[in-house]
Formats: C-alpha cells, sequence, structure tokens
C-alpha cells in the first residue's frame, strides 16, 4: 500500500471521528426533545475527540517528515493544506485549553468546534479527497498540446543535471531505482514503463508528468520550453 493511500485511509477516520464529535455535540446541546442520553453523548463526544486528537497527530507527523524531505519543491495544493492544517491545530488546541483550564471562555467552545470540524473537512478535501478523486475518477492522460518534442531545442546535459539537484533531486534519487518520495529516476527512459503510471516511457509522458503530475508531485509547467530540453536531455543520461 503506497504511503498516499495509508495517510488517505487515517485520514478518511479522522473525518468521521469528527463528525461523530460535533454531531453528539450538536445533539448532546442544540436538540430539543432527543432521545438518546446525555451520558451516552458525552461519552461519543469524548471517545470521537480523542481519535480525532490522536489521528491528528500520526497523520501530522507524515506531512512534516514528507515536508521535510521535500523542501521547497512542493505543490500549491500542498501549501494550502499545511497552512489550514495549521490553523485547524492552533483552533483545536485553542479549545482543548478553554475547555481544560479558562472556563470563562466556555460559550465559545461550540463555535470553536465547529470551527474545527469545517477545517478538517477543507483539509481532508484538499490532500485525501483530491487522492482519492485522482485515483479513482480520472485516469492518467497525457497533455496533449503542451508535450510535443520540440526537436529545434538542444538540450544542454550539465544545465540539465544542475536543474535537476535544485528541482527533483529532493524527492527522486538519480543514480538508483529505490523510491524516495517518487521514485527513483536511474534507467527512466531505458525502461519500457514509467514506474508510477505504467505509461510507456518516453520523452511526452515524462513531459506530461512535469507539467500535470498524475498525483502528489508539484507541477513543473513554469519551466521553459529550453529548461524542459536541457532536464529531458539528462534524464538520456541516467
Ligand atoms: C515533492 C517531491 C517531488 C519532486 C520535487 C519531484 N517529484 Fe517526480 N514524483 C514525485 C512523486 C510522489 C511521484 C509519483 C507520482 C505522482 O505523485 O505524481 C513522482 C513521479 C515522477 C515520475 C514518474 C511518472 C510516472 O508516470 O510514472 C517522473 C518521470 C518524475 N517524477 C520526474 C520528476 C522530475 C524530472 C522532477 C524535477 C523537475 C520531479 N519529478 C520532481 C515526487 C516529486
Amino acid at each position: 500500500m503506497s504511503l498516499f493511500l495509508f495517510k488517505s485511509i487515517l485520514a478518511t477516520f479522522f473525518l468521521l471521528a469528527g463528525l461523530i464529535a460535533v454531531i453528539s455535540m450538536l445533539t448532546l446541546m442544540g436538540r430539543q426533545g432527543r432521545k438518546i442520553s446525555a451520558n451516552f453523548l458525552r461519552k461519543a463526544h469524548k471517545i470521537s475527540g480523542f481519535i480525532f486528537c490522536v489521528l491528528l497527530i500520526v497523520i501530522s507527523y507524515f506531512c512534516i517528515k514528507y515536508w521535510v524531505t521535500a523542501g521547497d519543491q512542493i505543490s500549491a495544493r500542498a501549501i494550502a493544506h499545511s497552512v489550514l492544517a495549521l490553523a485547524l491545530f492552533i483552533i483545536f488546541i485553542l479549545k482543548i485549553l478553554i475547555v481544560q483550564f479558562y472556563k470563562q471562555f466556555l460559550k465559545y467552545v461550540p463555535v470553536l468546534g465547529m470551527i474545527v470540524f469545517a477545517l478538517s473537512f477543507i483539509v481532508f478535501s484538499t490532500s485525501a479527497g483530491f487522492f482519492f478523486l485522482r485515483t479513482f475518477c480520472e485516469k492518467g492522460e497525457t497533455v496533449e498540446a503542451a508535450v510535443t518534442p520540440r526537436t529545434d531545442l538542444q538540450g544542454n546535459v550539465e544545465k540539465g543535471a544542475l536543474l535537476y539537484n535544485n528541482k527533483c533531486g529532493a524527492c527522486h534519487y538519480a543514480n538508483k531505482e529505490d523510491k524516495k518520495l517518487g521514485p527513483g529516476l536511474k534507467n527512466i527512459l531505458r525502461k519500457e514503463r514509467l514506474p508510477h503510471s505504467g505509461r510507456p516511457a518516453n520523452i511526452e509522458n515524462i513531459k506530461s508528468q512535469l507539467i500535470k503530475p498524475v498525483l502528489t508531485m508539484p507541477s513543473f509547467s513554469n519551466l521553459t520550453e529550453q529548461e524542459l530540453a536541457d532536464l529531458l536531455a539528462y534524464l538520456e543520461t541516467l
């Protein structure tokens, strides 16, 4: 199982735990004529809140590890995801602090709880939700117009190697096929298939990956045609 799939499954349970926590509290505090006992609802809130908290810590650990490895080369989606997750984390801690120590602010706790759940949903959508949609709903097609190789441009291997070190090296080994954050790129153009998507290993499909990556890799659509040619010339030597 890929790490991303594992994280996405954890995130699904995280969201479910948040949903149970918020619904149990809403029913306890806001529903007239409810039939479920207050004790049961309080317990459900506590247990689901605890699971939510543990999963938040476990998933954050994986995400921070990913970020440390990837460095600055991270997709815009992953940045938005992280900023929102940080906001979620802070509001969640604030809520726990109020419940435990600063009880004069207790009246704000239900609103904070709802904000935490809303943020959890957004944070889930920007990563696990994206992963599920990409994996199950979209087949990795090539980005037609942009990927036709430019035969008039001569790639410079040395410049390509520099670009590779700056932009790809954090996530891909160049000298082996082992996985770092993405698959190792040694022999990438000597094999029949690309390692992740299984598409034919050719320049068009690599260009397609750089412009519209299959999954979590950041897009490099801002590279110029010349830079792409340099990078591809270098990849051909691996
Ligand atoms: C933040 C980490 C990261 C960076 C930076 C990165 N990649 Fe990737 N790469 C991945 C991951 C993860 C995958 C697996 C597929 C996916 O998530 O899109 C991948 C997959 C690939 C593949 C295989 C695609 C397939 O269809 O199987 C190629 C080729 C590739 N990357 C080339 C590059 C090149 C060239 C660069 C630098 C310009 C680069 N990558 C930068 C993480 C990264």
